[in-house]
């Protein structure tokens, strides 16, 4: 067996109503004057209200909110939170939504821990000591953001995504309540949950560091997936379907965060960054252009899922890896996901725009981890074809 590290710094906590107990860990993480950050919907929902409630009383200071994070989050809204925070010399965050709010709440972090320029920051392990307590909350289930190494937003005035990498921005405790998913509307859930899938799927056959350790998460989390995700987007009241989604989400998340992604993703954070798309979304239009891109490579890792899952149990690696490749199109259809990228609302791509999208997924973090280079040539046809 190959030599590798595997680490995952963050606690994890699942359970029915188990956000209720914010309060008790953020104070155990000796957190007493507490930024929640969140975003309007989930205020105006009534979501947070139990959180807040335990945060006043354990702590015994009422959280400051900061509600006020788009989905395209950015560096504006960051610089804003942590003024907030520091005028109230907030000394741990609880962030409470989507992959969104819980990046912002990581740069936020950032910022409050180091004060000075947050772009000196940015980067691969440029972050080398602990950053205040934060205690993330996914109510999506996908990014794996509550549990990665990783934070994204956006810088609107250049139109490009910073990304800050350190295994010390990884939350110290992700608390998984399901209840807090079944409000998702099906879209999204079929959405956020691509995006799970995508990171297993990549992350399985990356070139990171890769480990036995990671191979079992991804194969479990595309189990619970495969299963679970049609079934809580078609009945987002069913938890047993939400709980599972939400387990395999962060799983998949402590894997991609330890081995990488690939092809796919870069593409995906390209077009995110030009045009706005949702992440998942956007990855669920990818994925099977990405997949047909390395089939030859990966065969053997794709024939191992295929039979892991049951899809397939004859033929060799190419026909079994073959067979992946369609029941992933065959979710993506059941899910009712936009399957190119006119449908995700792309203007027609001009060859400036495909110039642009080929040099920003090329020199994207998630490239390197991709099993087969690829040049500029091949990004510019799967993106034609994805057309
Ligand atoms: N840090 C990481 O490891 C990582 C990994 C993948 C993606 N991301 C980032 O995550 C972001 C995408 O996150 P996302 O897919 O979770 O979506 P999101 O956070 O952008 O949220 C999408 C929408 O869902 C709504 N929403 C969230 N929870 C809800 C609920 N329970 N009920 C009803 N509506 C709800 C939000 O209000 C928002 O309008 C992107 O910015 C992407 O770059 C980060
Ligand atoms: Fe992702």
């Amino acid at each position: 067996m190959n030599p590798f590290v595997f680490h995952t710094p963050t606690r994890v906590y699942f359970g029915e109503t188990s956000a209720a107990s914010c309060g008790d860990f953020i104070h155990d993480l000796g957190g007493s004057r507490v930024l929640l950050v969140s975003d309007a919907y989930l205020e105006k929902s009534g979501m947070l209200n139990p959180i807040i409630e335990s945060i006043t009383t354990a702590t015994g200071n009422p959280p400051l909110l900061f509600t006020d994070v788009p989905s395209d989050s950015d560096i504006a809204v960051v610089n804003r939170a942590s003024a907030m925070a520091r005028a109230n010399k907030c000394d741990a965050l609880v962030a409470v939504g989507g992959g969104s709010v819980i990046d912002t709440a990581k740069v936020v972090n950032i910022c409050l821990t180091f004060g000075g320029e947050l772009m000196e920051y940015q980067g691969l392990n440029i972050i080398d000591r602990p950053l205040l307590p934060l205690i993330a909350v996914p109510t999506t289930a996908g990014t794996g953001a509550e549990v990665s190494f990783v934070a994204m937003v956006k810088d609107h005035e250049e139109g490009k995504k910073l990304m800050f990498g350190s295994p010390y921005l990884a939350p110290n405790m992700a608390v998984l309540d399901p209840l807090l998913i079944v409000s998702l509307p099906a879209k999204l859930t079929a959405a956020t949950g691509i995006d799970a899938v995508t990171h297993g799927i990549e992350c399985f056959v990356a070139s990171g560091t890769n480990s036995v350790f990671t191979d079992a998460l991804c194969l479990e989390a595309l189990r619970l997936l495969f299963e679970f995700l049609p079934q809580a987007t078609a009945d987002g009241n069913n938890l047993e379907a939400r709980g599972a989604t939400l387990a395999a989400s962060c799983m998949a998340g402590v894997a991609f965060t330890n081995s990488g992604v690939g092809i796919t993703h870069a593409l995906a954070h390209a077009l995110g960054a030009k045009y706005g798309t949702h992440h998942g979304m956007t990855n669920g239009v990818l994925l099977t252009h990405g997949m047909n891109f390395n089939l030859q490579a990966t065969a053997g890792q794709y024939a191992r899922i295929a039979r892991f899952l049951y899809f397939s149990s004859s033929g060799d690696d190419l026909e079994q890896a073959q067979i992946l490749v369609d029941k992933v199109e065959g979710l993506l259809k059941e899910l009712k996901l936009p399957r190119t990228l006119r449908e995700l609302g792309i203007p027609e791509l001009t060859a400036d725009n495909l110039k642009e999208l080929v040099d920003m997924a090329g020199s994207d973090p998630a490239i390197m981890f991709n099993p087969k280079e690829a040049s500029e040539d091949d990004l510019l046809q799967i993106l034609k074809g994805a057309y």
